[in-house]
């Protein structure tokens, strides 16, 4: 059996509704509606006697506050979710001889000089990879670990509020002219080609730390663009902001991820964003 945590998440709807038809799978939220179980991560105590009632063979902790300039608004929610809850679930498997799946990012990394491997080091630059990191520090007492780093997420979702996508169809509904910087490199990775990977690398029981994403690299303006496109829009609605992102947190500027790794290992390939965005078009129309 396995416990999701952030079930009701863009990535976490993903990882259940692909787990499910092969485990028994607990989806566990917090306000979302739509999960089994509801509980806050940051009251420790709950959380350890969830874990001693519901006894997961694995738990996915997917949960996260991934915004980073909500991180700096809420520093504290942050280390309680990415760091103690981490913790506590990581010893509580080491104890209990279950498996641990960490969901992590690629803002562990500066984005100074990728491509970044399992084996580089990170050197975050915002409280957000600040917290992931020394959640996966925290992990690391549970020996049955795997630690799957991820980059910016896309895909279909029943809750449109979380997704950059049907975010920017409906602005550009409105006729709103919008603009992007032209300057970090993002990676959008379909959920669906996530949640496939982690499929299966549960059923090889891989542990370790693993690097997955598409490898094609985009910039903010460029995605947008591509979004407008796919969608029927005119992609001269998008404008480059000519400046790097003026977001709270710092951004690393590209965080590359070298994927030796992953095709060694003959994972499922990732879409590109073109790919992803032809994929996923009726079903994110349907939903608008
Ligand atoms: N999305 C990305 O672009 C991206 C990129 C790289 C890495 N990641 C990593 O991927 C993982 C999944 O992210 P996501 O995109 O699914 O994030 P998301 O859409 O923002 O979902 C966050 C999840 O965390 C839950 N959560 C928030 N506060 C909680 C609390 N106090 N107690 C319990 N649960 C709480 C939310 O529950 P409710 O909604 O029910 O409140 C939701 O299920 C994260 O670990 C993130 O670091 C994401």
């Amino acid at each position: 059996m396995i416990l999701l945590t952030g079930a009701s998440g863009f990535l976490g709807q993903h990882i259940y509704k692909t787990f499910r038809p092969v485990y028994p799978i607990l989806g566990l939220g917090h306000s979302g509606s739509n999960c089994d179980r509801k509980l806050d991560l940051s009251d420790l105590k709950a959380l350890k006697d969830l874990l001693d009632e519901l006894k997961p063979d694995t738990v996915i902790h997917s949960a996260a506050l991934r915004d980073p300039d909500e991180c700096l608004r809420r520093p504290e929610m942050a280390k309680a979710l990415h760091i103690d809850a981490t913790r506590v679930m990581a010893e509580w498997c080491r104890d209990n001889n279950k498996r641990l799946v960490l969901i992590s990012t690629d803002y562990v990394f500066n984005g100074k000089n990728p491509p970044y491997s399992e084996t580089s080091e990170p050197d975050p630059v915002n409280l957000y990879g600040e917290t992931k990191l020394a959640g996966e520090l925290a992990a690391k007492v549970c020996p049955d670990l795997l630690i799957a780093r991820q980059s910016l997420q896309y895909g279909t979702t029943d809750r449109p509020e979380l997704s950059f996508i049907h975010k920017a169809i409906k602005l550009l509904k409105e006729g709103r002219q919008l603009e992007f910087d032209n300057v970090q490199m993002r990676f959008p990775s379909l959920s669906s080609d996530v949640a496939k990977a982690l499929l299966e690398l549960e059923k090889r029981h891989y542990t370790g730390l693993i690097h997955m994403s598409n490898p094609k690299g985009i910039t903010r303006y460029q995605m947008y663009r591509a979004i407008a496109d796919a969608f029927g829009f005119d992609p001269d609605m998008i404008k480059d902001t000519g400046k790097p992102p003026q977001l709270s947190a710092s951004r690393p500027a590209d965080c590359r991820f070298d994927l030796t790794l992953y095709m060694s290992l003959g994972l499922p390939p990732f879409h590109s964003f073109e790919e992803g965005l032809a994929m996923i078009r009726d079903e994110v129309k349907a939903s608008l």
